[in-house]
C-alpha cells in the first residue's frame, strides 16, 4: 500500500526483481503542522507577517515572538531570515513544510533550487553562517536531543555545518515549482491554468444488482466485494476494459448473508463494509449496519438519546411508529478465514468481535458508511444526526453526543474492559492518541469532525491520503461536499452549507453561530440546480478520479445526486490549493455496454434509477452503483466525447519521453506512470 505523510513517501518497489526507490513528494492542502485545518485569526497578528488563512493564534504569534527575541541576533539581514523561517509556523502549509517523510521537523524545508546558487536556503546559509544565534534551531537534530547540550548556548551554523552543501541537504528541499517549501514568505502555488471541462462521462452496463457499496479487494487483484442493503455481500470479478463482458457475480452463493440480523428498510439496512488492508493474510473484515431491538437480541446498545446528551428518550415520542431506540447501528468484526492460508470466498456469518452499537432515536439519518484510513489504519465511522427536521436536539453540534460526527477508532488495539468503563466506550475499539479530544477536552474521544447532518459517503484520494472527502446531504437548500480534516466543524445545524440554518425547533438547545468557526463545504449545489420546485434532491460523493481510462477525468472529484438527474466534476486549482470549482457534466451509456442500458424517451440521461454510491478498482477505475445496476466508467470516445488527452493515449504507441502522466502533484514519465500504478495497485 503506497503511504505518504505530511511531506513525501519513500515506496519500495519490486520490478522484475529490480529494487526501485521513488521518494515522492506528497501534497497535501493547506493543514496546520498539528493537521487542523488552517483558520482565519480575528485580530491581526503582531509579529509574523501571515494574514487571511493561517496557522498561529495570537498566542502563538507571541510566543514566537519572544522565542526570537532570546536568540539575539545582532546581524539584521540574518534576524530578518531568521524571522521568516520562524514564522512559516504560521503558513497555512505548515504541515507540508514541516512533515516531510512522515517525520517532524524543527526548521521548515527551505527552499534549495538545484540550478541557481540564490536559493532561499542559500540565502540563509550565506547571510547567516558566522552569525552568533542563541538556542539556534539549526543545530543538527542529534545534538539537541543529547541531554548534555546546554541551553541558552550560543552558536554559529559553520558550527554543526561544514559548507552549505551540508547545511542544505539537512534543509533544503526540491524546488519552488515541484514542491512546498519556505521560499522566505507565505507559500504561493504555482498558479496554472486548470484544464478545460470534460465533455462527458461515458459508462457501461455490467451488472443489474442493486448495491450500496463497494469495496477492492485487498489483495490488488481484479475482484471487488458489492453490498446490497438487504445485508448480502458478494465477491465478484470485475472484467478488463474493453472486454464487452459482464461483471461475474453470483447473487445465489454470497460471501457473508447477515439478513437475519439486518433490520432493511428504505433507510435501513447494511450502510457500508471495509476490508482490513491486511486481508488477504489476516481475513480481517467489518460491517456497519441496522439492527431492530424486537427482532434480535445482539441488538441492545445505548441509546445515543441519553442523559450525558441532555435528551430524554421518554420525551421525544415515537417516530414512524418506532420507539426511539428500537433501532441501532452496529459495526461488527467478522472473519474469512477458513484456516486455509487464503482468505476463503466465503466468510463464517459468525461475529469475532462487536466493534460498536448504538440506539438511534429517531429513524433517519443515520450514515452508516465504513472506511479505514489509508496513513493511519484506523475505521472511520461516518454518523449522522439522528434524524428529524432541522436536528432538533442539536446532536451534530454537541461535542458529548456522537451523532452528526465522524468518528476514528483504533480496531488494531482491543480494550481493557476498564478502558472500556473509564471512557464510556460504546464497544470493543481503542482510541488513537492523537484524535483531537485531546486538543479540546469537551470532545467525545472516538470524535474525529463534527456538524455533519447525514453524509453520505465518504473517501480517501488514492493518490493524496490526506484528501479526505466527504458528501454531506443537506435539508431544505444546499447539498454539500466537505474537505474533512481533525477537529473541523463543518457547520450543520448552525449553518446548511454554506448559508446560515435557523431550526423550526430547538427542544435540545441552540448552538450561536458566534461561538463556532465552521469549515465551510468546498463544493456542492443548490436544490434549485437540479430541480425547478426546490424539491428533492440528495448528494451521493464520490471519489477523485485516479484512473488512465478517462485521461480528461484524471484528479477530477465526481459526485452525484441520488436522484439521477445530474452528476458533477470538481476541479482544484491550482492543484494542493484546496480551491475547488464544479461543472455540471452530462454522461451517457456506451452503445455497445455489456448489458444494455434503458433510456426514457425524450431523455438524454440514461435511466439509472437512484445513485447510490460510487466505487473504485484496484485499478482506480469508478464504478456507479445505481438501483438499476452496476456501472462502470469508459473512455470517453465510446460515447463519441470528445476528449484529445485519450487519443493521445491510444492512437500511437506510447513514448515514455513524451508521455506523462501526473502523480502526487509530479509529473512522470508513462513508465513510472505504469510503475506507479502498479504500485499504488499493490
Ligand atoms: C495580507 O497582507 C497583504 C500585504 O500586507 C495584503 O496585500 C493583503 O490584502 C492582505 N490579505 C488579507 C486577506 O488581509
Ligand atoms: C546580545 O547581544 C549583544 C551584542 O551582540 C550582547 O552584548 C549581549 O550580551 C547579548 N545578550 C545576551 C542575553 O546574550
Ligand atoms: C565567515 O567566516 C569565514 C571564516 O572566517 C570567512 O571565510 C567567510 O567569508 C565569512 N562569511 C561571511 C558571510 O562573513
Ligand atoms: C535562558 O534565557 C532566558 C531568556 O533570556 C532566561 O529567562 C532563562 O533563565 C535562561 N535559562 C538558563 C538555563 O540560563
Ligand atoms: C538541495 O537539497 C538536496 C537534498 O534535499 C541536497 O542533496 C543538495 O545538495 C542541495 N542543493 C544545494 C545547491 O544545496
Ligand atoms: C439484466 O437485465 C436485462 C434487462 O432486464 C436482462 O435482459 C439481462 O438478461 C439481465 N442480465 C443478467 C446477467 O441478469
Ligand atoms: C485461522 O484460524 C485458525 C484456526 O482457528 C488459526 O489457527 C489461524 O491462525 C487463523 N489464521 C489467521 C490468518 O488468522
Ligand atoms: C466486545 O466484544 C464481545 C465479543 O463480540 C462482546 O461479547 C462484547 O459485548 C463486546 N463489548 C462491548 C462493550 O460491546
Ligand atoms: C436558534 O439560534 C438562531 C441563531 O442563533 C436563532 O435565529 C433561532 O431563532 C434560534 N432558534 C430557536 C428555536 O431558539
Ligand atoms: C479558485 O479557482 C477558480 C477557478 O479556477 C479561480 O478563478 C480562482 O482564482 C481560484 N481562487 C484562488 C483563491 O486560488
Ligand atoms: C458515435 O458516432 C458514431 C458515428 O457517427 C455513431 O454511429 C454512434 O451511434 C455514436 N455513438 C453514440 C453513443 O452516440
Amino acid at each position: 500500500m503506497a503511504s505518504c505523510g505530511g511531506g513525501s513517501a519513500i515506496i519500495v518497489v519490486f520490478v522484475s526483481s529490480i529494487l526501485v526507490l521513488l521518494v515522492l513528494p506528497c501534497f497535501s492542502h493547506p493543514l496546520c503542522s498539528d493537521s487542523r485545518a488552517p483558520f482565519s485569526s480575528k485580530t491581526p497578528l503582531l509579529f509574523c507577517p501571515y494574514n487571511g488563512s493561517l496557522c498561529c493564534t495570537s498566542a502563538q504569534d507571541l510566543s514566537l515572538q519572544k522565542q526570537f527575541a532570546a536568540m539575539n541576533i545582532s546581524h539584521t539581514e540574518c534576524a530578518s531570515l531568521v524571522k521568516s523561517v520562524l514564522c512559516a509556523r504560521c503558513d497555512k502549509f505548515s504541515a507540508d513544510l514541516y512533515t516531510v517523510q512522515s517525520t517532524s521537523r524543527q526548521v521548515p524545508l527551505l527552499c534549495n533550487t538545484t540550478t541557481g546558487s540564490n536559493s532561499f536556503c542559500s540565502q540563509v546559509w550565506n547571510t547567516c553562517q558566522n552569525v552568533s544565534i542563541i538556542n539556534s534551531p539549526f543545530v543538527a537534530t542529534s545534538l539537541l536531543s543529547q541531554p548534555g547540550t546546554p541551553v541558552n548556548s550560543s552558536s554559529k551554523l559553520t558550527d554543526t555545518w561544514k559548507s552549505k552543501n551540508d547545511f542544505c541537504s539537512a534543509f533544503g528541499g526540491i524546488s519552488p515549482d515541484d514542491s512546498v517549501c519556505l521560499d522566505g514568505g507565505p507559500v504561493i502555488l504555482a498558479d496554472k491554468k486548470p484544464p478545460s471541462p470534460p465533455s462527458g462521462m461515458c459508462l457501461e452496463k455490467i451488472d443489474n444488482g442493486s448495491f450500496l457499496n463497494m469495496a477492492a479487494h485487498p489483495d490488488g487483484s481484479n475482484r471487488a466485494f458489492y453490498a446490497n442493503q438487504q445485508g448480502k455481500i458478494f465477491l465478484a470479478t470485475i472484467p478488463k476494459q474493453g472486454s464487452g463482458e459482464e461483471m461475474k457475480l453470483d447473487e445465489s452463493t454470497p460471501f457473508l448473508d447477515l439478513t437475519d440480523e439486518v433490520y432493511f428498510s428504505t433507510e435501513f439496512g447494511m450502510m457500508g463494509m471495509a476490508f482490513h488492508p491486511n486481508f488477504a493474510q489476516n481475513a480481517r473484515f467489518f460491517a456497519s449496519f441496522n439492527c431492530d431491538k424486537s427482532k434480535w437480541n445482539g441488538c441492545s446498545g445505548r441509546c445515543a438519546c441519553n442523559s450525558d446528551v441532555d435528551c430524554d428518550p421518554s420525551k421525544i415520542g415515537t417516530d414512524n411508529g418506532a420507539q426511539p431506540c428500537q433501532y441501532q447501528t452496529v459495526i461488527a468484526e467478522y472473519t474469512a478465514n477458513d484456516t486455509n492460508s487464503q482468505p476463503s470466498t466465503e466468510a463464517r456469518p459468525i461475529e469475532v468481535r462487536r466493534i460498536l452499537t448504538m440506539g438511534l432515536p429517531f429513524t433517519g439519518h443515520h450514515g452508516g458508511q465504513i472506511l479505514i484510513g489509508p496513513t493511519d489504519g484506523h475505521l472511520y465511522f461516518m454518523i449522522g444526526d439522528g434524524g428529524g427536521v432541522g436536528d432538533p436536539y442539536n446532536f451534530a453540534q454537541n461535542k458529548k453526543s456522537l451523532l452528526g460526527k465522524i468518528m476514528r477508532l483504533d480496531i488494531n488495539t482491543n480494550p481493557s474492559p476498564a478502558e472500556i468503563d473509564r471512557l464510556g466506550l460504546w464497544g470493543n475499539y481503542s482510541i488513537p492518541k492523537d484524535n483531537p479530544y485531546t486538543l479540546d477536552k469537551d470532545l467525545q474521544p472516538e470524535i474525529w469532525a463534527i456538524g455533519m447532518r447525514n453524509p453520505w459517503r465518504c473517501s480517501f484520494d488514492s493518490a493524496r491520503p490526506s484528501y479526505f472527502m466527504c458528501a454531506d446531504i443537506g435539508q431544505d437548500h444546499y447539498e454539500e461536499v466537505n474537505l474533512v480534516t481533525k477537529d473541523g466543524n463543518y457547520g450543520w445545524r448552525a449553518y446548511e452549507g454554506p448559508n446560515p440554518y435557523n431550526p423550526p425547533k430547538a427542544p435540545g438547545g441552540n448552538t450561536s453561530r458566534d461561538s463556532i468557526s465552521p469549515i465551510f463545504p468546498v463544493m456542492g449545489y443548490s436544490h434549485s440546480d437540479v430541480n425547478k420546485n426546490e424539491g428533492s434532491a440528495s448528494i451521493t460523493g464520490g471519489y477523485f478520479y485516479r484512473s488512465t481510462t478517462d485521461p480528461c477525468l484524471e484528479g477530477r472529484y465526481l459526485y452525484a445526486d441520488l436522484y439521477a438527474g445530474a452528476a458533477w466534476a470538481g476541479i482544484e486549482t491550482p492543484e494542493n490549493s484546496g480551491n475547488f470549482t464544479s461543472t455540471k457534466i452530462p454522461f451517457k451509456c456506451a452503445e455497445d455496454s455489456p448489458i444494455p442500458c434503458t433510456y426514457v424517451p425524450g431523455n438524454t440521461l440514461p435511466a439509472l434509477g437512484y445513485i447510490f454510491s460510487f466505487g473504485e478498482d484496484n485499478s482506480k477505475d469508478h464504478f456507479v452503483l445505481a438501483s438499476s445496476g452496476v456501472y462502470r466508467v469508459v473512455p470517453p470516445s465510446r460515447c463519441n466525447y470528445s476528449c484529445t488527452k485519450e487519443k493521445a493515449t491510444t492512437t500511437s504507441p506510447p513514448t515514455p519521453s513524451h508521455a506523462t502522466c501526473n502523480y502526487f502533484g509530479l509529473t512522470l514519465s508513462l513508465i513510472s506512470c505504469f510503475v506507479l500504478s502498479y504500485i499504488l495497485m499493490i
